[in-house]
């Protein structure tokens, strides 16, 4: 039964390869929390020399990544600017308030677009009973703004409208390797115009687990006690570093079939007046709103078809494209909503 079932709501929905698993299964452990993981290690040496930066941090999840990276850079009762449909103000449990005391101000999301002219105008200097702003973060690629993908320019000019206002930027790449896969841009590129990036080895690389935070060696070091004050110190992590190892090496090249694969799913539906932006990654966002069916009604009807989709609001809904799926699964999906939606 289980094969029969095309899983499309999300890129965390896959399972280790036997390739990770084997390099999983011979990893060379030690205890982390005593800096004495080899695989882990080496791990954070690798992703922090891909995006330029001196430093990595291991992280369990994307969110703790996040996490740590605001209390880096924004102190108590200081301000953080993002846009409204960001992840680390939208999924994350109001975390930046609750452990970092960060207030959070947003921008209007549109899609993955941002404004550096808007974004600079928000910015507020130390002053008189203002909250000073300490950071801005941007999300590439844009989970809820439908896998867009910021254009290199526009970063370089949020980078100059940082540095103009002496405030630092943060990047959430979960989905980095998708921006740098569909457009091009080498992940250098990106990491030299941010002070930290989270970046996640369990979305659409097919890792079971894995963050890292990505920063100078100065920064790194002060986020290993976020990380333990947080109760995110693990001890023999290589087995999961190893996983994130092998899919940097394995799994990154290849999203260029997720995100095709997301072009042709994203070609069906558009006749039925329901794509909600155009697909440039894994993700097709679908907008109901016209439409006789609502989210949960199209979800629940594709899902006794053997098709999962996520539904993210009464007339929003989300197909997902990944490492755990095949032509054959992308094909008889796409003939099942493309159905659903014709009647
Ligand atoms: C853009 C973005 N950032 C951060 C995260 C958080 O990752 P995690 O679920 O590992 O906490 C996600 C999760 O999907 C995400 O899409």
């Amino acid at each position: 039964m289980a094969d029969t079932i095309v899983d499309l709501r999300s890129d965390t929905v896959t399972r280790p390869t036997a390739g990770m698993r084997e390099a999983m299964a011979t990893a060379e452990v030690g205890d982390d929390v005593y800096g004495e993981d080899p695989t882990v290690n080496a791990l954070e040496a690798e992703v922090a020399a891909l995006f330029g930066h001196e430093a990595a941090l291991f992280a369990p999840s994307g969110s703790m990544a996040n996490q740590i990276a605001l209390q880096l850079l924004v102190a108590p009762g200081n301000e953080l600017l993002c846009d409204a449909d960001a992840h680390v103000v939208t999924y994350e449990i109001g975390a930046a308030a609750v452990y970092g005391g960060i207030s959070s101000r947003t921008w209007p999301a549109i899609g993955a677009d941002v404004d550096p002219e808007t974004v600079a105008q928000m910015i507020r200097p130390d002053g008189y009973f203002a909250v000073p702003t300490r950071a801005i973060a941007v999300e590439q690629t844009h989970n809820r703004g439908g896998g867009g993908v910021i254009p290199l320019a526009t970063l370089r000019e949020l980078r100059q409208v940082a540095d103009d206002a002496g405030v630092a930027l943060h990047c959430d790449g979960a989905r980095i390797w998708h921006a740098h896969v569909a457009d091009g841009v080498p992940l250098i590129e990106y990491g030299r115009l941010f002070d930290t990036l989270s970046v996640c080895l369990s979305k659409g690389l097919g890792a079971p687990v894995g963050s890292l935070v990505v920063g100078s060696a100065e920064k790194i070091g002060q986020a290993r006690l976020i990380r333990k004050r947080m109760g995110g110190g693990m001890r023999q992590a290589g087995i999961l570093a190893a996983a994130g190892r092998y899919a940097l090496a394995n799994h990154i090249d290849r999203l260029s079939e997720d995100h095709a694969r997301a072009a042709r799913l994203a070609e069906v539906v558009a006749p039925f007046g329901v794509l909600a932006t155009a697909v440039r990654t894994n993700l097709v966002p679908l907008d109901l709103t016209k439409h006789a069916l609502d989210a949960p009604a199209l979800a629940a009807a594709a899902r006794a078809e053997g098709v999962l989709i996520s539904v993210l609001g009464p007339r929003t809904a989300r197909l997902v494209t990944h490492l755990g799926l095949d032509d054959a699964g992308v094909t008889r999906a796409a003939a099942v909503l493309a159905r659903l939606l014709a009647a």
